[in-house]
């Protein structure tokens, strides 16, 4: 199958190029930002015209959440509009569409993981903009699949193992929040998911379209997460770090505000695709490790 990549250069889009030589069955064809801007219809529908893809997948989106607060303008830009470009151009191709949104798209009121038919309502911009998208691609393009991924790690961009290990390796003291609750996700384990999701499209039967959700199996607060990674990554460097203090969010005002639980149920993925929630605790010593060699 050949699959066209937008987002290359994001942690997602590396991760997935990375990931892709274990799925011989599919060709990439990747474009970062700087070569294919989701903005742009004509070029989209220039790159479409000359790749022929099978598939199209969208890991290119605005993902500074509080900077979005401030941008609200750049933020529906890309992850509405872009998102319905992609859209009308797969539509006119006749190509599927693989895009990916996120746990943000809800308020974080429920209290215990989110189905994909829960009502989204989200709190922030971000949530706002992304859901926007999601509607134009279900309102343009039927043979679409949206995946909702919570909390990506990987050794790749900015997030927030990365972000701890700095932090780490040249802070005494660091508060983290421990009233958000999330589950966080290995890009490298979304990555993989995504090429079996591709996979099963190339059967001429597949006909399940639709939204699922896709998160490790571990549900966890920011602070207990950060725990975890300060432990691991002490066996094996030295940290400046000797406090770790667990805080409510109420003392860690952002300019977003952020759900207070945003697990996802991915119960459908699993009987839709067969494939099972992964755990972070065991893909996060490898991202670490990487991290820490880099
Ligand atoms: N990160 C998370 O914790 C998280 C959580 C839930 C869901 N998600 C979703 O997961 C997906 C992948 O996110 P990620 O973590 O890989 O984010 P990322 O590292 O920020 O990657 C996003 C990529 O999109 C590119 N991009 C931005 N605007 C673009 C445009 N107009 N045209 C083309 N490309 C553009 C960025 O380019 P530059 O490299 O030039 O900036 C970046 O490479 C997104 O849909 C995101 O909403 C992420």
């Amino acid at each position: 199958m050949k699959i066209m990549l937008l987002g290359a250069g994001g942690q997602l889009g590396q991760t997935l190029l990375r990931q892709a030589p274990h799925h011989p069955n599919h060709q990439i064809c990747a474009y970062t930002q700087t070569q294919l801007n989701i903005t742009r219809l004509s070029d989209i529908e220039r790159m479409v015209h000359h790749d022929k893809p099978d598939l199209l997948i969208n890991a290119a989106a605005y993902t500074q959440v509080d900077q979005a607060e401030k941008d609200e303008e750049t933020a529906f830009l890309v992850n509405k509009e872009g998102a319905k470009h992609l859209a009308l151009v797969c539509a006119n191709a006749n190509i599927p569409l693989i895009h990916v949104s996120t746990d943000y798209v809800f308020s974080g009121d429920n209290t215990t993981p989110y189905l994909e038919t829960d009502v989204a309502q989200p709190i922030n911009v971000y949530g706002q903009s992304k859901l926007e998208g999601e509607r134009c691609i279900q309102a343009l393009q039927p043979q679409h699949l949206i995946l909702r991924v919570s909390g990506v790690f990987s050794p790749f961009k900015i997030n927030f193992v990365k972000k701890m290990l700095e932090l780490g390796q040249t802070k005494q003291t660091l508060n983290v929040v421990n009233d958000q609750f999330i589950c966080p996700t290995s890009a490298a384990d979304i990555a993989n998911t995504l090429l079996e999701m591709a996979k099963a499209l190339s059967s001429s039967k597949f006909c399940a379209w639709g939204t699922y959700h896709y998160c490790s199996k571990e549900i966890t607060s920011w602070f207990e997460f950060a725990r975890v990674i300060f432990d691991f990554a002490r066996q094996h460097t030295s940290l400046t770090l000797h406090t770790l203090k667990p805080i409510p969010s109420e003392h860690y005002p952002t300019p977003a505000k952020r759900p207070r639980f945003s697990a996802l149920n991915c119960e459908k993925l699993r009987r839709q695709f067969s494939l099972s929630q992964p755990s972070w605790h065991h893909s996060l010593p490898q991202v670490i490790l990487e991290l820490l060699r880099s």
